[in-house]
């Protein structure tokens, strides 16, 4: 994104909060053992007002100013920027991040509460519990000061109420970005399908995925990929990867990379040994039909309830004929007996975030969906290894996942091009897909 994007980004917001002062902090640093932190990733707020990738920042907007743009930085520092690579400082924020007035980080505690002379504020309390005491006391310092007049808030706003209705809506350059991911995203799964095979280890194929990811520019995965095979198909987080695949498994893999700060989410399950069985395919084809349901049922004015209710209707009649669940499909529905092997929802808000930020309700009600809102689409089936089912279809873990972008007429399927019918699957099994 260049910096004309940001800028309209901070313009709206700032129209939005109008009189009013924001106030985000840069994602802070973990620890992920004794002196090593975990990669850092900005805040997905903070990035969407600024382009600006560096921790230790603090953003302002503020409409009592004429010049309404404040970033807080981490000062140049030769030595350290020797370790650790160039920081922009304060010359930088200004010059190639758009900053009006740009401060060195260590000024925040005498800065910050000038900035907050006003009455109504905008911080996400709760969030950063370190951040919390520093904006307190920034609070406290201005209160202090009432009493010679000074404007202090008495109004606390979550920005999210301003910042998430906009980052919901998909802009022509973020979908430009959504689809960009997805393609790496493609590839990385048409890759594995090939890659698999009894014998191989399921992390010998989360690597073909993470080769794929970095080889063609995506920054990290969007979230941990899930690559379960045989029983841990059906472990909803299995996150460690490391059992050795064996003939006849099928193989989930829930994996999506991030570009340019936006995140794909992608399922696709598979036979490790390029064809499924009979029960596999049942169990697959109905997962499959409760996804395309679903994705019909994906338009403007629908909810995501909606959408999750088209797949269960379809889940529940199947788990009814296979003999999985008693019927009838009405009594199962009612009764929630469908949830003993669908156990969770079929979408979420896509963007940024994996599991993206925007209301889901409003006055109480799941909110319609709008045009221009990326959702996944996600259904499965989950029967455990020691399921009081036929055999056949013990141990079987199926999810489909695709990504949706709401549109005036519909909905388009911006992950299209992945295969996912059974002839596709296979196809690209045996490798003839690339
Ligand atoms: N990969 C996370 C999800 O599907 O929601
Ligand atoms: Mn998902
Ligand atoms: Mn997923």
């Amino acid at each position: 994104m260049n910096q004309s994007t940001y800028r309209e980004r901070r313009r709206r917001v700032l129209e939005a909060i109008s009189p009013g002062v924001l106030v985000l902090p840069s994602a802070p640093v973990a620890i992920r053992n004794n002196d090593v932190e975990h990669e850092y990733r900005q805040d997905s707020d903070f990035y969407y007002l600024s382009g600006f990738d560096e921790q230790e920042s603090v953003l302002v907007l503020s409409s009592e100013r004429e010049q309404p743009y404040h970033l807080f930085v981490r000062k140049r520092d030769p030595e350290r920027e020797v370790w650790d690579g160039p920081r922009a400082g304060v010359d930088g924020a200004k010059a190639e991040f758009g900053a009006d007035q740009a401060y060195e980080i260590g000024t925040l505690e005498t800065e910050l509460p000038k900035l907050l002379e006003t009455e109504r504020v905008y911080y996400a309390f709760g969030r950063d519990p370190a951040f919390d005491r520093v904006f307190f006391a920034a609070l406290a310092n201005v209160r202090a000061r009432a009493k010679t007049g000074v404007r202090y808030p008495v109004e606390l706003i979550d920005p999210g109420k301003v910042l998430h209705k906009l980052r919901l809506l998909k802009s022509g350059e973020e979908l430009t970005l959504m689809t960009k991911a997805l393609d790496i995203t493609r590839e990385a799964h048409v890759a594995a399908m090939g890659a698999a095979e009894p014998g191989k280890y399921e992390y010998e194929v989360e690597s073909v995925l993470n080769g794929v990811f970095r080889r063609r520019g995506s920054e990290r995965p969007a979230y941990g990929s899930i690559v379960g095979s045989g029983p841990n198909a059906t472990v909803l987080h299995y996150r460690k990867n490391d059992r050795l695949m064996q003939d006849g498994d099928l193989l989930l893999i829930d994996a999506g990379c991030e570009y340019g700060y936006y995140a794909s989410d992608i399922t696709r399950t598979f036979p490790v040994n390029g064809t499924f069985s009979e029960a596999q395919r049942r169990i697959y084809e109905l997962v499959l039909e409760a996804q395309f349901a679903s994705i019909r049922a994906t338009r403007p004015g629908a909810t995501m309830d909606d959408v999750h209710k088209a797949s269960v209707e379809v889940l529940a009649r199947g788990m009814v004929e296979l003999g999985l669940i008693e019927g009838p499909v009405s009594d199962a529905i009612k009764d929630l007996r469908y949830r003993k092997y669908y156990m969770h929802k079929t979408s979420h808000y896509l963007g940024m975030d994996v599991h993206d930020v925007g209301p889901m309700f409003e006055n109480g009600k799941p909110r319609p969906l709008q045009a221009g809102t990326v959702i996944t689409v996600e259904p499965g089936m989950y029967i455990p290894a020691d399921a009081d089912v036929p055999e056949q279809y013990r141990g079987i873990g199926v999810r489909i996942e695709d990504d949706v972008l709401v549109t005036d007429k519909g909905q388009r399927v911006l992950s299209a091009g992945i295969p996912k019918t059974v002839d596709e699957v296979e196809a690209a099994c045996r490798g003839e897909l690339t």
